[in-house]
């Protein structure tokens, strides 16, 4: 018998009370915490402590084995070890030689770091839609978005799912743009058969705590240019260049290395990842299926063409005409107390958010001001975009990846509360 079953059968006659009403919650226990950590790791660090040598250096020690091993990993020939993920994508930018109001297509549903990213190089980040099945950038709207400014086109492989990569590539060629592929949720993704991060130009990671692979802080820019990564490595090392004196500087950069302490970190939290992810897999798939089955939710598709996916969240969409029109805060309120941490994820899409709005409008009326033509929507409204807007407002409903770590049992636990809170708010 399935959870979605023995809720449904158990509950034939009348729905339990639920928790948030003073009923039993389907569960007490608490779920995986994060970091997890072993002797290993106790060891790198020790080490790298003993060694005195806390510094990272281009060629040798921990940081560079790093770059080495994760770019493989990625199925990229070169990786670019960076503070964290946002300077990963600023350092992709410039690598990708994008200048101050050149514009770049991003989609308005993730961090917002993909977007001040963008502002940071002093470009303008342009807002094309998602699909609204699989929350990932439209590749169609993000071609009508394209104006004769557009210099690159960022998708974000939002929950560690890779957002439509052959649309991407098409409309990248044909407009002749850069593709940085911002796949921070996505170590480990592959879009047919090939892993995420250089099937464009570039592609970034984060490695800051809540990730999959994590060192509290951390980034990476993997490619397959070899003078791509020649310039992000620059920008990453205050301007030095490879073979370069230490006091020679080149180029225009930023201090933006690892320590020798996050390098040990990342080299043997990377020893865990597979099994990790073949876990995440195993459980995703698990409530793929068992959450289908419960009237109102609707898991994030999965592209055929995807063949690996990173699950850094796990997301569905919430109907909320099959919960008594209940909105989704309550939806989520509830799971919280059945024991079930669910979070309404992105609530505001990038276009709406105050840091983003101001920041491009400072660089559109310097445009304006030179005689030169920008995309600035007056406002949000003209700009809303409208999966975004549900997605955002009233569908997106996100489980994190530690919770994927579980047991059968524990993804039994999150199909009961589930249905035990459709069949209670359906029912008034
Ligand atoms: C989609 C996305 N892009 C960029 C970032 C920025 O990474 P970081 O927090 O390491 O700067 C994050 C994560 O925080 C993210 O989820």
């Amino acid at each position: 018998m399935t959870a979605t079953q023995s809720i449904t059968e158990s509950t034939a006659s009348q729905p339990p009370r639920l928790a948030i009403d003073g009923g039993t919650p389907v569960r007490t226990a608490p779920f995986l915490s994060w970091p997890v950590w072993d002797e290993r790791d106790e060891q790198a660090l020790l080490k790298t402590l003993r060694s005195g040598k806390w510094g990272s250096h281009a060629d040798t020690g921990n940081v560079a084995a790093f770059s080495a091993k994760f770019a493989a990993y990625q199925d990229a020939q070169f990786g670019v070890a960076v503070t964290n993920g946002t300077a990963a994508l600023e350092v992709a930018l410039r690598g990708a030689g994008i200048q101050p109001l050149d514009e770049v297509i991003i989609p308005p549903y993730t961090f917002v770091a993909t977007a001040t990213a963008v502002l940071a190089t002093g470009a303008i980040p342009v807002f094309c839609d998602i699909l609204p099945d699989t929350f990932l950038m439209d590749s169609a709207d993000a071609e009508r978005k394209v104006t004769p400014r557009t210099r690159a086109i960022m998708p974000v492989h939002i929950a560690g799912q890779p957002a439509d990569m052959d649309g991407v590539l098409e409309v990248a060629k044909r407009h002749d743009l850069k593709v940085i592929e911002d796949a921070a949720q996505a170590p480990g993704a592959a879009w047919r058969g090939r892993k995420v991060g250089g099937l464009g130009d570039a592609g970034t990671f984060s490695f800051q705590s809540s990730k999959n692979l994590n060192a509290g802080e951390g980034g990476m820019v993997v490619t397959n240019d070899r003078e791509m990564a020649d310039r992000c490595w620059s920008t990453a090392n205050v301007g030095r260049i490879r073979e370069g004196a230490w006091y020679q500087h080149e180029v225009m950069g930023f201090n933006l290395r690892l320590t020798e302490f996050q390098g040990a970190i990342l080299l043997s939290q990377m020893e865990k990842l597979p099994a990790q992810y073949e876990r995440r897999e195993r459980n995703a798939r698990f409530l793929d299926a068992e959450l289908a089955k419960v009237p109102g939710i609707a898991p994030q598709a999965r592209d055929e063409r995807v063949t690996g996916h990173a699950h850094h969240l796990y997301i569905f969409r919430y109907d909320n005409s099959q919960f008594g029109g209940r909105g989704r805060a309550w939806f989520v309120k509830a799971m919280h107390a059945e024991g079930i941490p669910a979070s309404q994820g992105y609530t505001t899409p990038l276009y709406r958010m105050n840091a983003v709005i101001q920041e491009r409008r400072k660089w559109a009326d310097l445009a304006r001001s030179a005689g030169r033509d920008v995309t600035c929507p007056a406002s949000p409204e003209e700009e809303a975009l409208p999966n975004t807007e549900r997605a955002c407002g009233e569908q997106g409903v996100w489980l994190g990846q530690t919770v994927l770590l579980g047991e059968e049992r524990d993804m039994q636990d999150i199909v009961e509360a589930v249905a035990k809170v459709q069949r209670a708010a359906s029912r008034g």
